[in-house]
């Protein structure tokens, strides 16, 4: 028999400001609450009946498949978070650093490698100091690897001081680069493109690519992870055209708002790289409540100074630091720069910098 309708409510009922994370059994289909009414969130219990809200069904394709299942009810990917939840109370939810748990969490500084070790893996790197091998003028230094942990992404430091760099490939990876300091080009295969503080560039599997200008320094995640990069004897030709747009400057033009917050996205499936997304945002005065997030993640200092939280440990970061995130790791970070601080990050796999748990 056909439920009856009555007055529908114009928004479903928001039960929670972020989404709940399930890993799922295979093969069992999951009925998830649309109307925020459930008293067993996030799932239907019939509370929906007279309303216009039905719930939203997902069958589970693996065993332990994880999902993170909308909270808020807000999402435009039902029954699954896209970040709106960051956006419906005006302000970004926030932890007091100096509450007596914060205040009983110990600071670490770097070890001799320059990484502060945080909980689970979680690192704060100071390029300071980092030791640089050297290819034709070309500075260069992995900062992440399999041996920190991680499962996804590396994560290189390349400095040039002047003319053209060699070329070089990481052959069968997604190349994010992220231009900190200088002024100069990107060459990837027969093509060339701008390169200034901000600007995102694409390199994809198969092409190799070479940095020209003075002062550059340009961070580089690369996806999946690579031990290092070859260096061709000329610059191979190879650019898949399919993808023509490979640098993307900053744009306050392109902002997007989460809570009093933004984030810009640089290289995402607009210029053709579907698991490896970068953005760059800016982050005020204050501290993040802890989250966690289902994508690796690496993020570059650009301007400011804070502080690194996990659940146990904390260390001060500031301007060329590279932070690193695993998987499901609890962790939070503080502005302590009253002019804020700029980041980019780069999260694989994923598409979206604003879903967390
Ligand atoms: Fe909310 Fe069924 S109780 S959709
Ligand atoms: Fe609803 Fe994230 S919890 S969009």
């Amino acid at each position: 028999m056909a439920e009856e309708e009555t007055q529908a409510p114009a928004l479903a009922a928001i039960p929670r400001y972020k989404p709940y994370y399930m890993e799922l059994t295979k093969g069992r289909t999951y009925a998830w609450c649309a109307c925020g009414l459930s008293k067993k969130q996030p799932f239907c219990d019939g509370s929906h009946r007279g309303t216009a809200f039905r719930p939203v069904f997902h069958t589970a394709t693996t065993e332990g498949e994880e999902v993170l299942f909308c909270g808020c009810k807000h999402s435009a990917t039902k029954p699954f978070c896209d970040g709106s939840h960051n956006n419906l109370r005006g302000d970004y939810e926030l932890d007091d650093p100096d509450s007596p748990a914060n205040r009983a969490i110990p600071e670490v500084g770097p070890g001799p490698d320059g990484k502060a070790r945080l909980d689970g893996g979680c690192f704060v790197c100071s390029v300071e100091g980092l030791a640089l091998e050297r290819r034709d003028g070309l500075a260069y230094a992995r900062i992440l690897g399999r041996e920190d942990g991680a499962l996804h992404q590396s994560y290189f430091l390349f400095r040039l001081e002047a003319g053209t760099g060699p070329a070089l490939r990481f052959p069968e990876r997604h190349v994010v680069l992220l231009c900190s300091a200088g002024e100069g080009r990107l060459a990837i295969g027969t093509r060339s493109f701008d390169l200034a503080p901000g600007t995102g560039g694409y390199v994809r599997p198969g092409e190799a690519f070479r940095l020209e200008g003075a002062g550059l320094v340009v961070y580089a995640a690369v996806c999946p992870l690579a031990e290092g990069p070859e260096f061709p004897a000329g610059m191979p030709a190879d650019f898949d055209e399919r993808f023509p747009e490979r640098a993307v400057p900053l744009d306050p033009a392109r902002r997007q708002n989460m809570a009093d917050r933004f984030f810009q996205m640089l290289v995402d499936r607009s210029v053709g790289s579907e698991l490896a997304t970068q953005f760059i945002g800016e982050v005020p005065l204050s501290k993040a409540a802890p989250h966690r997030h289902l994508y690796e993640e690496s993020l570059v200092v650009l301007r400011g100074h804070g502080m690194m939280w996990t659940s146990g440990l904390r260390t001060p970061v500031r301007t060329g630091d590279v932070i690193f995130l695993p998987r499901k790791e609890l962790h939070s970070l503080q502005c302590t720069d009253p002019g804020g601080m700029m980041l980019a990050g780069v999260i694989y796999p994923g598409d979206n910098p604003s879903i967390n748990y």
